[in-house]
């Protein structure tokens, strides 16, 4: 193997994790980010609302109580605890090393407030713009090599023990080794037929890890925001924040009646899982369209507040706050992933870790609370990287990996099997589920997997079918996972 292509960590993806995470190995450490496309291509960038930190120690416990019942108390108490605890030094990291959040004139940060949140403790910058604000910092931070157009398509795995990743580098196959690989490459979005997703996030690696025996954990967990509007031709549908819900928009049919009373008296404020199922359900018993309506807003608060949603939405012809605007649901995050414990450590391979959306922490239990995965990209990524700092995890003499894809990451066929999974996961494994169409979905996972498809596709389906049988084994109805037929 030749030198120069042995790193003491190679992190896989760029975006809050694996960036935050880079910043927190020395620059002596000979560091790789290897990032899937351009690095503004991740969900980092295109978060909004904000980054949750508990405002001090007094508001920790509420924190954590407002986490774990928007996780329906299937969270790990002891993850639940770590993020909210160590959100205080990470607010303080940010902020001494020069992130500027937003703030009054006075200089203190403003906090706004999202749904199921008992008070304002959402730090946000450039308006409605926080994601990519901090992905812009962390990217003028970094200070180790960070790769582009770098597709991973394999982990070398054997003997328990992880010794680097395969990838496409502008097309090219590449081998590169590593004493700790760190796995910061988000969720599965591309997964859905409406997504608000980055177009880069695809599954890939949790099919990997599928393949390769390691545990996806709570994967029927799959977080569905209620306020997107998902009339463009493009993957990547348009996100309208919840901090707008927080500042006081409304839900409304198309006669204006706010109808989310009828399922939750907390209305537009309640917790993310009920807000989307209410709105699928009644759109379906009423056949109305749904809108969120901007209209109480003064205009010029609203566009300095929300400057990037007034000027996305006016390139298409929408002039806020004085238009509503029709939403639905649509898939945002993954609450479950790899399994891992605290600091990281995928159980079972020596030098593996995973950081951010991709993990399951166990800190979300059933249904993610507003802006907490920000915070969660961060808190794990430093626990994760001052663990790689005490492992010991060099070795000596790679195994040889004789076996690789590199000309089949693709078949003529993989682009219409694609669309079709994500128009099955869409429909049968979304916001309302019935055991009849998750065996539909089984189905066609498992019919399309016995096709000659690409490597790619194949872990997708990994993915899919992971999320799937995840569904079908847990047969009550909890957070966001709502099984409508008994079984
Ligand atoms: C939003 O701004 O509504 C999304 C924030 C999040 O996913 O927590």
């Amino acid at each position: 193997m030749p030198k120069n292509k042995r790193y003491d960590t190679i992190i896989i993806g760029a975006g809050i994790a694996g960036l935050y995470l880079a910043s927190k190995l020395p620059k002596d450490k000979k560091v790789l980010v290897l990032c899937k496309d351009i690095p503004w291509e991740c969900n980092t960038f295109y978060a909004q609302g904000g980054m949750v930190t508990a405002l001090d120690e007094n508001d920790i416990e509420p924190h954590v109580l407002d986490t774990l019942e928007a996780g329906s108390y299937h969270n790990v108490k002891a993850a639940v605890e770590a993020l909210s605890r160590d959100s205080i030094a990470i607010r303080e990291d940010f902020v001494k090393h020069g992130m500027e959040f937003d703030s009054a004139e006075d200089g203190r940060l403003l906090y706004t407030k999202e749904a199921a949140h008992s008070t304002s403790r959402i730090l946000h910058a450039g308006g409605d713009a926080t994601g990519r604000y901090m992905h812009m910092f962390l990217m003028q931070q970094n200070l180790h090599m960070l790769q582009k157009n770098s597709l991973v398509y394999d982990l070398l795995i054997e003997g328990g023990r992880c010794y680097g990743v395969r990838l496409m580098k502008d097309y090219k196959p590449e081998t590169l080794y590593a004493n700790s690989v760190v796995i910061a490459s988000g969720g599965i979005g591309s997964l859905y037929q409406y997504n608000t997703n980055s177009r880069t996030v695809s599954a890939d690696i949790h099919g990997i890890c599928v393949e390769k025996g390691i545990e996806l954990k709570d994967m029927e967990f799959m977080q569905f925001h209620p306020t997107v509007f998902v009339k463009t031709p493009f993957a990547r549908k348009l996100l309208l924040t919840e901090a707008l819900r927080g500042e006081g928009a409304w839900i409304v049919d198309e006669d204006g009646k706010r109808f989310l009373f009828d399922y939750d008296p907390r209305g537009e404020l309640a917790s993310r899982d009920i807000v989307s199922r209410s709105i699928f359900l009644y759109k379906r018993e009423s056949g109305k369209k749904v809108y969120l309506d901007f209209s109480m807003f003064d205009e010029d608060w609203f566009i300095k507040r929300f400057p990037n949603i007034t000027k996305t939405f006016k390139a298409i012809g929408y002039n806020l706050p004085r238009d509503r605007v029709e939403i639905s649901p649509a898939f945002h995050y993954a609450n479950g992933g790899i399994a891992c414990d605290l600091e990281g450590r995928v159980p079972g391979i020596k030098g593996l870790y995973v950081a951010g959306e991709a993990a399951r922490t166990g800190v979300h239990g059933a249904n993610r609370l507003a802006s907490n995965s920000l915070l969660e990209g961060a808190v794990f990524a430093k626990r994760c990287a001052d663990a790689i700092l005490q492992d010991d995890n060099c070795w000596e003499h790679e195994p040889n990996f004789d076996k690789d894809y590199d000309t089949l990451l693709h078949e003529e066929n993989d682009k219409s099997y694609k669309h079709k999974l994500r128009e099955i996961m869409w429909k049968d494994v979304g916001i309302v589920r019935t055991k009849s169409g998750l065996l539909e979905a089984k189905n066609f996972i498992y019919d399309t997997k016995s096709k000659k498809i690409g490597r790619l596709l194949e872990l997708r389906l990994n993915t899919a079918a992971a999320i799937v049988m995840s569904a079908l084994r847990r047969e009550e109805s909890l957070g966001s996972h709502y099984i409508e037929e008994k079984y």
